[in-house]
């Protein structure tokens, strides 16, 4: 097989990083991928790096050894604290994570003053700060966890046809995480994390319309094209497609990722640790 017909690896913690698949089949249609979610051990948010970063490398291995030609690592917690475990298991497998496309995206916009929210995790490694800081010197920038978002969407409480009293308590926790910063200046948004770009309506309600707002994963898979374009990499020819493995509960994740995001996995593999 020729190389660049080799599937792009991709992993998150669960059903979240299919927002950076669908921004990545949208970027590189010809793409064949074989997407990982860790439904066993989701979420990773709340856990310590260590772990995390024990999971990022068995995952790795797995797709490795099944001869992908590159990886991303979708999840923005992995991203943040276990980019490093990653590259040193991927055996020179080249490696995309979602912080530094992000912060690649923040320095071209030209802003001056950006807030991040993630997970607890995400937040706690200061992994966005540093990233922004080397991409974009002297920009202010201000981190804040918003934890409640995963589970609010995972519910489908973000989507007011599934009830306005629903989506009026999602308005409320975006009230409740982000109002302390509407009308202090900010110019952009990073959402740094898988789940918040099927928020991001309510999220530029609550921080005030004119921000702009930066989709890590719309940043990622440009990022990644990039990579493949370098490395002589891309897929020249025929329709791409998509497999999917998860480590835990295949039928929850496909009825998810239908709900949230009108993506219809088809059989669905497992793969446990
Ligand atoms: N995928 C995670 C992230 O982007 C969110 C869900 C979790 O906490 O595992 O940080």
């Amino acid at each position: 097989m020729d190389k660049s017909d080799r599937p792009i690896g991709v992993f998150d913690s669960g059903l979240g990083g299919l927002t950076v698949l669908a921004a990545m089949r949208r970027a590189l249609p010809r793409e064949n991928f074989v997407y990982f979610g860790d439904t066993a051990r989701v979420p990773y948010g709340t856990k310590s790096p260590d772990s995390v970063r024990q999971f990022s490398r068995e995952i790795t291995a797995w797709l490795v050894s099944r001869g992908i030609k590159t990886l991303v690592v979708a999840c923005n917690t992995a991203s943040s604290v276990a980019l490093d475990a990653v590259r040193a298991a991927a055996r020179g497998v080249p490696v995309t994570g979602v912080i530094e496309p992000g912060a690649a995206a923040f320095a071209a916009s030209g802003g001056r003053k950006v807030l991040v929210i993630g997970t607890a995790a995400t937040v706690a490694s200061r992994a966005y700060g540093r990233a922004l800081r080397r991409a974009a010197p002297g920009a202010l920038v201000t981190e804040r966890a918003c934890p409640l978002f995963v589970p609010l969407v995972e519910e489908g409480w973000s989507d007011p046809s599934r009830g306005r009293r629903a989506a009026a308590l999602t308005r409320l926790a975006a009230e409740e995480y982000l109002s302390p910063y509407r009308g202090k200046g900010y110019d952009s948004l990073i959402l740094g994390c898988t789940h918040y770009p099927l928020l991001k309506g309510i999220i530029a309600r609550a921080m005030g319309r004119k921000i702009n707002i930066i989709d890590s994963a719309e940043a990622a898979a440009l990022a990644v094209r990039g990579t493949l374009a370098r490395e002589g990499l891309l897929r020249r020819g025929g329709r791409g497609s998509a497999r999917f493995f998860v480590s835990d509960a295949p039928a929850r994740f496909s009825a998810l990722a239908a709900a949230l995001l009108g993506i219809r996995p088809g059989r669905v593999g497992v793969k446990r640790f």
